[in-house]
């Protein structure tokens, strides 16, 4: 069992945050679990800022970083502490951005300016620079690296100290993997933890070359989002977008949404983006959020089923955000199943779905959150959610700070037809049921349980357990794997309960309710 501390650096790294137009900046230290090669914890950062993660394998612990967060910060150092000096350690390091020197002021007297504030001491002297160091960086689905300088100072009361400086990622460059084998070799141990996942990230971009060949050929393939997996073509042709709903046999009626790497490419597609859409753009984006928006001439009628709006997403997986940001085009993509089937969560549900129609799919692993995005539109200065998923109506109503209307059940006008009643089923009739007690049990019967025990009466095999705690985010990741997997067996019947009914709880009883009607 590895355990990792990450610090969210939202308060100390502010600067850096508005430099890089990142939401999140989520910084990983290896100062102490040094010898196993993992992160370690961060000294004097308040416990509030401190998220842990809990992984099994490294793997897992590196997808769930690069996962979870658009930037993050791999320190390449360990500070020696020596006995004669005081160490000052902030967080691990000293962070000056340019922006906040003052005119004509050199990084030294920053840093000397800022250790005295910081720490209440006066009268420290800067020594000479003790070397330059290496930091590297995963931003934007590409690895960088930054010079680092530390910094000697004498401290003129009693101590001495060493700080370390650094002069802000505008002089971070991007590299090659040989030039990054060259550069381990000069700097610290740890980052040999960093090198084996950039190791498959290159991996990874034969995959990705192969996904630009084939969309830029106007094929169809399948590419891993956070939410679900998606059955991809080129938004902008027609030809390729008609792949699509033959593959899926979906009705030409229902819209697709569009998928964009970066929130400008965005705004190439829309003609309107309204202050509120904007918000919840920068505050949730790459993330499970489409928004529909005015749609502008770029984006065909075929894509939006005659309507002016269009639905937007940017997506938070690695390798599809990568892709994205390497296509001329935005791709268009509902989930890669069958029309009113269930949506894949792993590249081998798409498998079974489609089998070897489509010539790739892009395994990027499970989903993170597991159930399609939340879907937002506007009318006037109303803001409506047309479908629930992991992103809440409270948290878009702390965005929006106004009240938030949900209009999921399908009226006279389906406005988004993923309302439609009977949608996201397994094959095997799904009931849901108050309590397990009132129920059926012979061979036949499949049961899905959130954290309760299993039931006796009815084979160990058809059930199945979503998570160990009351743990909803869990639970919303194994969902739909769950019917799939319960699908195998060709039951008669499957039993659910609702899930609690608060977060995505809610959502996950929209998805459960819509699953287990029948025609
Ligand atoms: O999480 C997701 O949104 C996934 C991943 C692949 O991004 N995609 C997804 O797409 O769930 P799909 O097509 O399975 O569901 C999209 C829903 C449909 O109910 C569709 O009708 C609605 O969004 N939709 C898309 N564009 C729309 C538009 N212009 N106006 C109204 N509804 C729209
Ligand atoms: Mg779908």
């Amino acid at each position: 069992m590895y355990k990792v501390f990450i610090e969210n650096r939202e308060v100390n790294f502010r600067n850096k945050q508005e430099e890089l137009n990142a939401e999140h900046v989520i910084y990983v230290n290896s100062n102490c679990s040094f010898e196993n090669e993992l992160v370690g914890l961060i000294r004097e950062t308040p416990e509030d800022k401190i998220v842990t993660l809990v992984c099994d394998s490294k793997e897992e612990l590196w997808n769930n970083l690069v996962k979870s967060c658009k930037f993050i910060q791999a320190a390449g150092g360990i500070v020696q502490c020596e006995n004669e000096y005081l160490f000052i350690e902030r967080n691990g390091m000293w962070d000056i951005p340019k922006g906040k020197l003052e005119s004509g002021e050199s990084i030294e007297v920053a840093a000397q300016r800022e250790i005295e504030e910081e720490c209440g001491i006066s009268g420290l002297e800067i020594n000479h620079k003790i070397c330059s160091t290496y930091h590297t960086y995963f931003f934007k689905n590409k690895w960088c690296l930054k010079e680092t300088h530390w910094f000697h100072f004498d401290y003129s009361g009693s101590k001495k100290t060493v700080c370390q400086q650094e002069e802000g990622i505008t002089k971070a460059s991007w590299f090659t993997k040989n030039e990054f084998v060259e550069i381990e070799s000069r700097t610290f141990q740890s980052i040999r933890f960093v090198l084996k996942s950039f190791q498959e990230t290159i991996e990874n971009s034969s995959e990705i070359d192969r996904a630009i060949q084939l969309l830029n050929q106007g094929e169809c393939i399948a590419i891993p989002t956070e939410t679900v997996y998606g059955l991809a073509a080129n938004a902008l042709s027609t030809q390729a977008v008609a792949k699509i709903f033959t593959l899926k046999n979906r009705p030409q009626t229902n819209p697709l949404i569009v998928h964009c790497g970066t929130i400008e490419q965005v705004k190439e597609f829309v003609s309107e983006f309204p202050p509120m859409a904007r918000k919840l753009a920068n505050q949730f984006w790459p993330g499970p959020l489409t928004l529909l928006l005015p749609k502008n001439d770029k984006i065909p009628y075929q894509i939006t089923a005659g309507s002016d709006r269009v639905g937007v997403r940017v997506p938070n997986h690695p390798l599809t955000l990568e892709l994205l940001q390497k296509l001329t085009f935005p791709v268009a993509a509902p989930s890669a199943n069958k029309y009113g089937s269930i949506s894949p969560t792993r590249a081998e549900h798409v498998k079974i779905q489609f089998g070897d129609q489509v010539p790739l799919i892009l395994d990027g692993g499970e989903c993170a959150v597991g159930i399609e995005s939340t879907i937002v539109g506007f009318e006037g200065d109303k803001v409506i959610v047309y479908r629930l998923g992991q992103i809440t109506v409270e948290q878009i109503e702390r965005v929006c700070l106004t009240t938030v209307y949900v209009q999921n059940e399908a009226g006279e006008i389906i406005v988004a037809p993923g309302m439609v009643k009977h949608h996201y089923a397994p094959k095997t009739t799904l009931k849901i049921v108050g309590d397990f007690a009132q129920i059926e049990l012979t061979d036949q019967t499949g049961i899905i349980l959130f954290n309760e025990k299993m039931i006796s009466g009815i084979p160990a095999e058809n059930q199945l357990i979503l998570c160990e705690k009351n743990d909803l985010e869990e639970a919303s990741r194994k969902l739909y794997d769950a019917f799939y997997q319960l699908d195998k067996l060709n039951l008669a019947v499957i039993y659910m309960k609702e899930f609690p009914s608060y977060g995505i709880g809610k959502s996950l009883n929209d998805r459960i309710h819509r699953a287990g009607l029948k025609g």
